[in-house]
């Protein structure tokens, strides 16, 4: 359920996701766009949409990506004026084609098809994505699985670039009936670089959905591909499942200084989701690398709010919003 503040407590939010007073620490910046982003409202999309000329590309995705969460059409234009400036950083791009995707209205469809053939792959991968997924929502299957939704409640409330391969949807058998050939099963079909994108994140969710131990061994199988975009999403997915069996695969990608910072960004707020103890000496360390990109030591700081943030013993956390995201303290 949304939640609802008061008149002065919104411009306090806008404030301090803004930076008005030029003295917010990143980190607090984002608490105050996890809450608006639970307000789910106009004004939220209204406020959230003023952050687009900040300089921190880590901030302007999540804004795009919280606009996307929000589903309101009424952040389409902005979406599309981020998607449209190729001087904006690919990563924010990248997460508003996706937004556009998350809101799936088919006014879309034309606009996402015209960067199919973006220099930047992670945004032509990621319209192409978006461009099924709006598609899918409006097919017979789509339609069936959305009225099928409301009789469990699903494990992640996000909405997803893509559905969990069909069979495997929120709400399907509890983990301990699915086979290890089922998990196989979707494993090849994860790796398969014959298959569409889509199809491969269909089976990227279905084994987010299933969640054992072997279903994070298969989804870090999908580290050794070559496209960023697809790396960062399982990155993203271990963010939302929070196995500690992930943790070795993602401090070997979060150090990896040859792989692309939006994985390595992913990578490090997931192990602040997760945030079991081992970790927070890396993030730390990747805090304050000099060597390192200011996306990385960026997710890093925010990283260290959320693995504190997990292990203060407070309650408040954004359930399921993105991964364990820490929702509102303004
Ligand atoms: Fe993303
Ligand atoms: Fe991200």
């Amino acid at each position: 359920m949304a939640l609802t503040v008061s008149l002065s407590e919104l411009r306090k939010l806008e404030d301090c996701l803004l930076n008005t007073s030029g003295d917010v620490p990143l980190h607090t910046r984002f608490r105050a766009l996890f809450t608006l982003k639970g307000l789910k409202s106009e004004d939220a999309v209204k406020i959230i949409s003023k952050g687009f000329s900040d300089p921190s590309a880590l901030l302007k995705h999540e804004l795009a990506y919280c606009l996307g969460q929000i589903n309101k059409t009424s952040a389409l234009p902005i979406l599309e004026a981020v998607l449209r400036d190729t001087s904006e950083d690919p990563m924010v791009r990248h997460e508003a084609a996706e937004a556009m995707g998350a809101i799936s209205h088919p006014s879309s469809v034309p606009i996402l098809k015209e960067f199919l053939a973006d220099p930047e792959r992670s945004v032509r991968e990621t319209c192409e994505i978006a461009i099924a997924k709006v598609e899918w929502d409006n097919s017979e299957e789509g339609k069936r699985h959305r009225s099928s939704k409301n009789d469990d409640v699903p494990a992640y409330t996000s909405i997803d670039p893509a559905p969990a391969t069909s069979g495997l949807l929120r709400g399907a058998p509890k983990s301990e009936e699915i086979s290890e050939d089922t998990v196989e099963k979707l494993k090849k079909e994860l790796v398969d670089t014959n298959l569409s994108l889509f199809q491969r994140y269909r089976a990227m969710f279905a084994l987010r959905d299933i969640g054992t131990a072997a279903a994070v061994d298969a989804l870090a199988s999908g580290f050794c591909d070559d496209s960023a975009l697809f790396k960062h999403e399982i990155a993203f997915i271990f963010g939302q499942m929070l196995s500690p069996h992930s943790v070795p695969c993602l401090l070997k990608v979060l150090q990896d200084s040859q792989e692309s910072e939006m994985v390595r960004h992913e990578a490090a707020e997931a192990l602040g989701g997760i945030a079991t103890p081992e970790v927070l000496p890396y993030l730390r360390e990747w805090m304050n690398r000099e060597d390192a990109p200011r996306v990385v030591r960026e997710s890093c700081q925010v990283a260290m709010d959320m693995w504190e943030y997990e292990n203060s013993g407070e309650f408040q956390y954004a359930n399921g919003l993105s991964g364990s995201r820490p929702i509102a303290v303004a």
